[in-house]
């Protein structure tokens, strides 16, 4: 190897050094040396630097995790973000050192960390590397080239999908694409030195992308990649105008497709859906972390689980960790339900590999890791238990019981309860250290959110532990302390609440769905209802009717619907009917009729009610309750709540979360209109203390 000079500090974040002719600039901006303000005076400053006669060729390297994953999305909107020089600007630079300059990555090459090995006219990649242009899934679109350079360098077609997607793919796939010169197992600088000695000759003219004529848009169809967004996508604006931009990368030179793909970044950058989408992307990277837990604290080793029950959530639990690579010790009570189980599971898999998303082999891999058994003594060998048994705390704690007396000391036992207080789980067993609430949401192996809930006196390392092991299988775990319904279903009661009362005073179940849907909610409360079943919460209220205030105001649609059998979609009519076999609802006359007996046996008036009427009522019951949450320390940051919303019960994420929602509306306003429903409905709307204090005290966030 070359000799080294001593290292340079250009900047804070950027460290020159030379190795024989070779100038090394090292990107060193943890977490993920992204382009701030530092990165790129260090950069510009480097690339001066080599242009000393002495240096033949520069190649770019980062320190840590990776390469570079792209903008500080931090400096979004602050100073620091119009220091000069720009990023563009600083690849300008880059492209006339006209040196050979090497991109040497290993980790990952993100966003703008691609857009910068794009500038230079070589890059070399270790081969699993994490390579892409995600900017959509922030609402945004490639902004410092990619969508002019990308379909330059492998053909539009290639870079039209892997930016409308903002999907990654591995550094060998990359290299497959054309998008790596080099693909290596070892240290990417190591490769790049010798490159630069092997293969690149004296005075080479280097290559670069910006002198490739425009792409061709043979065999590509714009249109047809615009009639996939769909509307209701989260990033469907973001989208479009990428398409828009790789097409402008077919038609006009670079310098003219790069000015219109800089105008459509700046239009979205400031739009509130991409600052809502900002939002939501920091607050599932700041919901895994423990304020009041010691950093230090080490996970307990999990390498086997055990799933208890084998029925809806149990099957997808399962499936969630085989699918993070766990072997999983699936256990019933009954045959029936066993086998019925597997072959859920086996279906489910075998859909996805249908859709192009798994191979056979994936199928079969994934499969096997999934041993299914009747015997709760299987149990004994797991890190991790998970009990997914009905929803009843008498049949729970007989299997904690079971559990506590077979289990190996230090195992985790977690319950997947929807709402059962896991304290008085916790408190029936020797080691309620032990155990902790992990309730996942229904497909358990699609939905991204897992609420971990922490009992009174669950170990920290269990929260740690669980936390870690949320992220190994690709979930986003929020953490919640017990209430009735947790974080997110106490928060659906209330909205369910005000939907009931909306029907009785005037509207329909189609109109809520429909003014909810055009909100932005992925699914209306009804439909929702009849998705889940409405027997579950009719048990419920059975259950509670004696202990409730009778002085509160009580729908009895869902009871009068439940009285006449209509449990919702198992039984083809809920709130809706539903055709043979069919999933989509249609309204029904015998339900109106019933909302207006119910209104009138009960002497409320129906009056036209206003679309905003309706999402005010629901929304903002939904924010009130969130607020009083928050205020009891149920949750940690109103950021968690936002993501226990947009990850698990379809709030749209381009409006960032119902507690982000309330901020945008302003505190006072959201609190005025609470104070001006509790004057009409009475005390179901008392504000949250924290939202009065927090509007007392004139601020105008939760945090
Ligand atoms: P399910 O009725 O589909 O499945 C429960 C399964 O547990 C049945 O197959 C039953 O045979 C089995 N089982 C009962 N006692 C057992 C025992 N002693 N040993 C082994 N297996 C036993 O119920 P589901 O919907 O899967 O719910 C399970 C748990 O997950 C409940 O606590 C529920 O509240 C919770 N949950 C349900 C969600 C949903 O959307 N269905 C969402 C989130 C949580």
């Amino acid at each position: 190897m070359s000799e080294t000079t001593q290292i340079v500090n250009l900047s804070p974040t950027v460290q020159y050094e030379v190795r024989g002719e070779v100038a090394v600039i090292r990107l060193a901006n943890p977490p993920v040396n992204g382009l701030g303000d530092t990165i790129r005076t260090g950069l510009s400053a480097g690339i001066s630097a080599a242009h000393d006669d002495a240096i033949r060729a520069v190649v770019i390297v980062g320190d840590g995790k990776g390469f570079c994953g792209g903008a500080d999305l931090r400096q979004f909107g602050t100073p620091a973000a119009a220091v000069k020089p720009s990023v563009s600007e600083v690849f300008d630079q880059i492209q006339a050192l006209r040196k050979p300059v090497v991109a040497a990555i290993h980790g990952f090459a993100l966003g703008g960390g691609l857009e910068l090995a794009l500038v230079c006219n070589y890059r070399i990649a270790q081969t699993g590397a994490t390579i892409g242009l995600p900017e959509v899934n922030v609402g945004l679109l490639p902004g410092a080239g990619g969508t002019q350079r990308l379909p330059r360098l492998i053909g539009t077609g290639q870079a039209l999908e892997m930016i409308q997607n903002g999907a990654t793919v591995t550094a060998a796939r990359a290299a497959e694409l054309g998008i790596m010169d080099h693909c290596v197992a070892g240290d990417p600088l190591d490769a790049a030195l010798a490159f630069l000695s092997n293969s690149v000759p004296e005075g080479a003219g280097a290559p670069l992308i910006d002198d490739r004529p425009p792409a061709s848009s043979e065999g590509v169809d714009f249109d047809a990649a615009r009639r996939r967004v769909r509307p209701s996508t989260r990033n469907g604006v973001a989208q479009l105008a990428a398409i828009d931009a790789v097409e402008a990368a077919t038609t006009h030179s670079i310098g003219e497709g790069l000015a219109l793909e800089r105008t459509a970044f700046v239009r979205l950058v400031d739009s509130p859906e991409a600052k809502a989408l900002r939002h939501v992307f920091f607050a599932e990277k700041q919901a895994a972390k423990v304020a009041d837990i010691d950093r230090a604290t080490a996970p307990r080793p999990i390498n086997r689980i055990a799933v208890i029950g084998a029925g809806t959530m149990g099957t997808g639990i399962a499936m969630a960790f085989a699918n993070g690579g766990f072997p999983v010790d699936l256990i019933e009570q009954n045959t029936d339900a066993l086998d019925r189980g597997v072959r859920t599971i086996r279906r489910n898999y075998e859909a996805t590999a249908a859709k192009g998303r798994l191979t056979a082999q994936q199928v079969e891999q994934r499969i096997a890791l999934i041993a299914p058994s009747l015997d709760l003594g299987t149990a004994s060998t797991a890190d991790l238990v998970v009990e997914a048994v009905f929803e009843d705390m008498a049949v729970k704690k007989e299997v904690f019981a079971k559990l506590d007396a077979l289990c190996k000391p230090g195992a985790l036992l977690a319950s997947n309860t929807s709402r059962l207080d896991v304290d008085e789980l916790a408190r029936s067993v020797s080691r309620p250290q032990d155990v902790i609430g992990l309730h996942f949401f229904s497909p358990a192996n699609v939905m991204k959110l897992l609420e971990v809930v922490r009992g009174d006196a669950t170990a920290d390392d269990v929260v740690v532990t669980s936390l870690a092991l949320a992220q190994k299988i690709a979930k986003v775990p929020v953490l919640s302390k017990v209430c009735d319904g947790f974080i997110g279903n106490r928060m659906l009661s209330p909205y369910r609440r005000e939907a009931d009362f909306l029907l009785e005073e005037g509207t329909t179940p189609d109109r809520i769905d429909s003014v909810l849907r055009d909100f932005g909610l992925a699914m209306g409360p009804f439909a929702m209802s009849d998705l889940a079943g409405l027997d579950i919460g009719w048990a419920a209220r059975k259950r509670l009717a004696p202990t409730r205030p009778k002085h509160l105001r009580y729908s009895r649609v869902a009871d009068v619907l439940c009285e006449s059998g209509r449990f919702g979609q198992k039984t083809a009519a809920g709130y809706f009917r539903y055709g043979d076999g069919s999933r989509n609802p249609v309204p029904d006359p015998v339900v109106e009729e019933v909302i207006r007996r119910c209104a009138a046996e009960d002497g409320i008036e129906r009056r036209e009610i206003s679309d905003a009427e309706i999402v005010d009522r629901c929304i903002l019951a939904l924010v009130n309750e969130g607020a009083k949450i928050l205020g009891e320390g149920i949750a940690q940051r109103a950021s968690d709540i936002d993501v226990v919303y947009v990850d698990g019960y379809g709030f749209p994420a381009y409006r960032g979360g119902p507690m982000y929602y309330a901020q945008n509306l302003g505190l006072a306003e959201v609190l005025r209109k609470i104070r001006e429903f509790e004057a009409t409905h009475g005390e179901c709307w008392t504000p949250a203390p924290l939202l009065e204090k927090l509007v007392r005290d004139g601020e105008t966030t939760f945090q």
